[in-house]
Parts: structure tokens; sequence; C-alpha cells
């Protein structure tokens, strides 16, 4: 039988988080295994490319072995790389159709010299926004999701955000017992840029008295209201989870610095310390705060994002080898499948308050049958 050969490449873009390593091997160690190419005719090579997009704008297309933005893999390579967190390949918050940068050209010339008949490109919803763009101009284009901010469409999970909802649930539980020891308020800020899901989930599994995500407007009275009344209650403390786009009734987000990144996003950061501020103002009681920030994307991948960056490494090389070009692997319904990429194109999965989230006590539901089946 003849055996085709290709080459295709993989990289990781934006926020670096759990759950990339895992992906990244499993997606060497299934392109390149060798019962699988006897059954589907070809034998695949694996480039990496390092440091996200960035690492595509910059190829001698003579030397691009030991030009350093690409590194050649093999199933050796990547052995024991699903123990580790970040991204063996390198990442940035770089992006080829910044106007005031633009080069998107540069990268898809760049993909052709490399002979890349397909891209893997592991990423969030920035990410896989430029893959999307870079398939309608032709490129074949494969997307893996990963986010902590788990706000991608269409898939119930982006790698990345079980092991910092991890972190939120470790580092609650250490804050307890100084919290409990002095009778302290503390307000923990999480990550998530628009989303609350991390702030939602982290809190629930954590027990926070209460939760503050950006899809509901909170005010400080009700917050005031709601610790008072734990006191009266004789709690010696409270925890409250504040997503980093949470913001009061009327008010603005609370960002780091003015400038927007490359792909036009504020950096949000500091609404903890605010709301802490306020809340020892108004009740007297002595509130701290506290952000969590990159420790949630640090750390070794829990185990459910070492089997889920294999299930869609995996994933992802079965829909190259089946053409099926343009999509993004996902979990629906606990069922790894394929989504196309143009249907979640600038769209975001927030949580609905409606359903979600408890606006009275804010917190998490406290019925999840009672209305669905009543
Ligand atoms: O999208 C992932 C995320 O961690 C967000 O939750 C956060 O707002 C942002 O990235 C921080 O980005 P950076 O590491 O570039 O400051």
């Amino acid at each position: 039988m003849m055996m085709r050969k290709s080459r295709i490449g993989v990289l990781t873009g934006g926020g670096d988080c759990a759950g990339l390593n895992p992906a990244l091997k499993w997606v060497v160690k299934t392109a390149m295994d060798e019962r699988l190419e006897w059954e589907r005719g070809v034998r695949y090579e694996v480039l990496g490319i390092r440091d996200g997009w960035k690492g595509l704008t910059d190829i001698d297309p003579k030397t691009w072995d030991s030009a350093g933005h690409i590194v050649t893999l093999n199933p050796d390579t990547v052995r024991t790389w699903d123990r580790y967190g970040g991204t063996m390949l390198g990442t940035s918050r770089f992006s080829p159709y910044d106007p005031k940068n633009e080069c998107a050209a540069l990268v898809t010339e760049n993909i052709e010299r490399l002979g890349l008949e397909a891209v893997i490109v592991i990423g969030g919803d920035g990410t896989l926004a430029i893959g999307t763009r870079l398939a309608r101009e032709g490129v074949n284009i494969i997307g893996i999701p990963k986010t902590i901010d788990r706000d991608l469409p269409e898939t119930d999970y982006t790698l990345g955000y079980e092991t910092a909802l991890n972190v939120i649930v470790e580092e609650v539980d250490r804050l307890r017992t100084t919290a409990g020891s002095h009778k302290r308020i503390f307000v923990v800020e999480t990550m998530g840029r628009d989303a609350g899901w991390l702030a939602l989930e982290g809190g629930e599994a954590c027990g926070a008295y209460i939760i503050l995500i950006p899809e509901y407007e909170f005010s400080y009275d009700r917050v005031n209201e709601l610790v008072t009344e734990g006191r009266r209650a004789g709690t010696r403390y409270e925890i409250i989870i504040a997503a980093e786009g949470a913001k009061p009734k009327g008010g603005a987000e609370v960002v780091r610095k003015k400038e927007t990144d490359s792909f036009g996003r504020k950096s949000l950061g500091g609404v903890g310390e605010v709301i802490a501020k306020e809340i020892e103002k108004s009740t007297q009681l002595e509130t701290r705060s506290v952000v969590l920030s990159h420790l949630q994307r640090g750390g070794a991948p829990c185990a459910y994002d070492r089997r889920m960056g294999r299930y869609y490494g995996i994933a992802a090389v079965d829909l190259v080898v089946n053409h099926k070009y343009g999509n993004m692997v996902r979990l629906k319904n606990g069922k790894i499948s394929s989504y196309p990429l143009e249907k979640i194109y600038g769209k975001l999965n927030l949580v609905d308050v409606n359903t979600q989230y408890d606006a009275d006590r804010y917190n998490g539901r406290r019925s999840i049958l009672y209305h669905a089946e009543k």
C-alpha cells in the first residue's frame, strides 16, 4: 500500500492554563501512531509552533528547523508532557489581525512555506477566532477549546477550567482558618473576564457565603445586609467570591491598566479590594481581599484536565485524518464531538442568571429540579 506523507502544525495561543500539555502530547502521539498510520495510509510529521500565532510570523523557510519558532515533535519528546502545567510550546497574546500590526497574509504564507496540511490550534475565544478567519482564507484549521474562563459556546468543557476550580477551593480552604481566627471577611477575586463561571462554580465548590458575577450587577446594600445577617446568625467570618468582571449597579468594571491587548480587550483586576473597602466602611467589620490571579492558571493539570486534554488531542487528529477542517472538538452531553468554528465566532458562553444564579442570596441556585419538574 502507498503511504502518503503529510505535515501538520500545532500551537497554543492566548493565556496559558493546565491541560495544554496533555492535549499537545496526545496530538503528537495520535498523529504519529505507527499502528494507526497503516490503517490511515498517511504518515504524519508534527511541527510545534512556538509562542502562539507570533511563531508563524518569523520563519525562514530554508532554516525553519533551527529558527527557534518551529520544533519537530515526536512521541518521545512529548512522553512526559501531560504531567506539567503551562505549555511546553509557549504562548502569546499576539493577533495577526491586530490593526496596529496586521500580518495575516504573512501567517498564511508561512503555513504554506512550512508545507502544513493543517494547523491544530489550542486556544480560547481570541485564538480560535483568528483560526476561523484564517480558515476563511483557505487554511485547514482544527480547534481545541481551552480557557479557565469556560466562556466558549457550544462546548461543555474548555481545558484548564477544572484545575482552576481546584485552585480556588484549595486557597479558600486555606483562608478559612485564618479568617475564622480573626473574625474577618475575605473577598477573594477570581479571573474569568466577562464570564462568571469560575466565581460561581468555584464559589459553589468551596462553599462561599456570597458570590458576585459579571452577569448580575450587585448592590452594596444587599451585600452588607447579607453579611450582617450572617453575623447575627453567629458566623465568625465570611468568604465572598468576586469575579474580576463583577460590577455594582450602574458601575463599571475595575481595570488594571487603560491600554487594551492586541485583541482589543481590557485587563481586569482590583475589584476585590474595592469591594472589601466598601464593606468595611459600611459594616465596620474587618475585611481583606485576596487576588487569586494567575495562580488559577498555574500548577499541574488535575486528572480531569489530563483526561480531557487526551480526548481532545486524539479527536483533533481524527478530524485532520477525516479532513473535517474548520471545526473545533468539544464535549457535549457527555460525548466528544465536533462543531463548526464559524458558528461560535464572536460568541461567548455566559452564566444564565435566570436559571443558574440566585440573585437574592448572591449565590448558586438552591433549586435544580424543582422548576423543571413542576
Ligand atoms: O482568559 C484567561 C484569563 O486568565 C482571564 O481570566 C483574565 O482576565 C486574563 O486571561 C488575564 O490575562 P493576562 O495573563 O494576559 O493578564
